[in-house]
């Protein structure tokens, strides 16, 4: 049976409508989980998986929950957003040795810092996840509006510019050498992760800005963030 036959054009329309009404919903200050099936459950559960303390000062709380359960049920953001696949689980609740319930280690929470090595050949940088967490400022991963974290997300803009093209090939082993596309983050998967709506990465964006910020190593390291 094809989607043709299954929706009838005036059920469609009534979808659409109905997902109008939602984005305004979730689009005013105040979120009704209620509103939305499914998406209460989403955000209870996402409270309940938190692996730290959320600050839900001027937060909105939904979103936060939102957020949480995207980021930890469903996106895995914290696989590569961790120092390293060693660090990610605390001692005693690593799922992979058979232990029992699961601990995600704290310290090192969506820090960044997970090195995937020269992805662009020999004589390139490593690419390196970056901490997500918030700063003092409050924003998420290092200070980022919710604007550039989309444009981030869809597009995905390096607004370090850390690893550039290099200038006729020439390697300087901070450069990435064509065909690579140096103005873009490698691995991280905004391809896919482009694909969420404004309303979801708006979410995940505050679950960001509600976890515990991590320092990371010394300035100038671009992994550094001024928690105080
Ligand atoms: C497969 C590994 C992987 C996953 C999964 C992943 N990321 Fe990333 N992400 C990276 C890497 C690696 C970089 C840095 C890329 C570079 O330097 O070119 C990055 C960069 C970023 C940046 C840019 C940060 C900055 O300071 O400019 C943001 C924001 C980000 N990721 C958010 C997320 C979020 C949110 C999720 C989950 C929804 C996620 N990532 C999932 C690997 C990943």
């Amino acid at each position: 049976m094809t989607l043709k036959q299954f929706v009838n054009p005036a059920t469609a329309a009534t979808v659409l409508a109905a997902a109008a009404l939602v984005g305004i919903a979730f689009h005013g200050t105040r979120v009704r989980a209620d509103d939305i099936g499914g998406d209460a459950s989403r955000i209870q559960q996402g409270f309940a998986i938190a692996p730290v303390p959320l600050n839900l000062k001027g937060k909105d709380p939904a979103l936060v929950g939102l957020g949480s359960y995207i980021v930890n049920a469903q996106a895995s953001c914290n696989d590569c957003h961790t120092l390293s696949p060693q660090a990610e689980y605390s001692s005693g609740g690593i799922p992979y040795f058979g232990q029992h319930p699961t601990i995600v280690n704290p310290a090192v929470y969506l820090g960044g810092g997970r090195d995937f090595g020269p992805v662009a050949g020999p004589g390139t940088p490593d690419i390196v996840s970056r901490n997500l967490t918030p700063d003092k400022t409050g924003l998420p991963e290092g200070g980022h509006t919710f604007a550039q974290f989309l444009d981030i997300m869809r597009n995905g803009t390096d607004y370090d510019h850390f690893h550039p093209t290099c200038v006729n090939g020439v390697l300087t082993g901070t450069c990435l050498p064509a065909p690579f596309d140096g103005a873009l983050l490698q691995i991280m998967p905004w391809p896919i992760l482009h694909n969420l709506t404004d309303h979801d990465l708006l979410a995940i964006y505050e679950y960001l800005s509600a976890v515990p910020c991590i320092a990371g190593p010394p300035a100038p390291s671009i992994l550094h963030n001024d928690c105080k």
